[in-house]
């Protein structure tokens, strides 16, 4: 009988707001005296709570993914205050992003040029570079031309247009990835999280052909299809290629895409704070010095003898 009432919406979001009412009230009840009546508000609300909080919690529900799974918060090097990016994370996760993502996803904000001394050299950028073919041009006849990438030149697009990303992927479009660990809530923990999150939909939950679910993309179904597996890259420098491994590597690189000053910022940060509290306690000293004639000066009134 509960299952039939909880299953409209309307009921589902009273039953919410009875939990909501059932928390505020156990808030109230540990601070203030209560009446009689209001206990027993709080008590038939705490039920109709409680049985809202068993709905919410149960895994088989639909809506467990409306929101979006939260993310667990991931020890990130960058996430404290004295660390850079993992500089060998970043040069794995170009990889995956080149080998992988880049087959769907832009990357509009990065050249080449960008990680020359991030996570490659400037021959191996070069040399990467020169790997993709861009338009030019107009030359003296006023016709574009193709010419192999140079250092200064942008990722190049896997589309044209919007348009033609949507035809290919089902009417979904893959967005520029460029700044997309700012742009989502929760960060590098949410993308991680997503590109490792696809399961099963739980029973009852149907998923729309060509969807994928996937508990923590907002609304739980997605169109982008799992697409990090063991071993899909080979990584050069012998790390073993797990899933995890490379939605690590990859979600540090997108992570240093979106704030590539991040290093340079912090320690920028570090001088600023070491050399103002120096200046401060410099300042502190001068003034005490200044004003220590006049702090210690003893005045007399001497009135005149006669
Ligand atoms: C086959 C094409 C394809 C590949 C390959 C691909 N994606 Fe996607 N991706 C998509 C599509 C399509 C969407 C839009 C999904 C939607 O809106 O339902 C998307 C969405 C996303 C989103 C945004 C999710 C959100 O919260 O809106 C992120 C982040 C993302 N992809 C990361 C990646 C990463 C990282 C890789 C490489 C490991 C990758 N994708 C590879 C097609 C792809």
């Amino acid at each position: 009988m509960l299952g039939k009432i909880f299953t409209s919406t309307t009921a589902r979001t009273f039953s919410r707001q009875a939990f909501q009412q059932t928390r505020n009230a156990s808030t109230q009840a540990s601070k203030t005296k209560l009446s009689r009546g209001e206990i027993a508000l709080g008590i038939a609300s705490a039920l109709a709570g409680g049985a809202a909080g068993v709905q919410l919690m149960n895994p088989v529900h639909a809506d467990a993914a409306a929101d979006g799974l939260h993310p667990a918060a991931y020890p990130w090097a960058q996430n404290s205050p004295f660390s850079t990016f993992e500089h060998d994370s970043i040069r794995r996760g170009y990889q995956v992003y080149r080998e992988v993502c880049a087959a769907c996803h832009s990357l509009d904000r990065i050249a080449f040029r960008n990680l020359v001394g991030v996570s490659h050299t400037e021959e191996e950028a070069k040399a990467m570079a020169e790997e993709c073919e861009y338009t030019d041009g107009p030359d003296d006849q006023g016709e574009m031309f193709q010419r192999p990438g140079k250092l200064s030149d942008y990722m190049p697009k896997p589309y044209p247009n919007e348009e033609a990303a949507r035809a290919a992927n089902g009417g979904a479009y893959p967005p520029d990835l460029s700044l997309i660990v700012k742009a989502r809530h929760g960060g590098a923990d949410y993308i991680f999280s997503l590109l490792t999150g696809y399961v099963d939909p739980p029973a009852g939950v149907e998923v729309r052909e060509g969807l994928n679910y996937n508990p923590y993309f907002p609304g739980g179904a997605i169109a982008m299809a799992k697409n990090i597996h063991d071993g899909v890259v080979e990584y050069e420098d012998g790390t073993s290629a797990t899933a995890s491994q490379m939605a690590k590597d990859v979600t540090v690189f997108l992570n240093w895409a979106a704030e590539p000053e991040h290093d340079e910022r912090k320690k920028m940060g570090l001088k600023a704070v070491l050399i103002l509290s120096a200046m401060t306690g410099l300042s502190l000293w001068i003034k005490r010095f200044k004003w220590a004639s006049l702090k210690t000066r003893k005045l007399a009134y001497r009135p005149p003898q006669n």
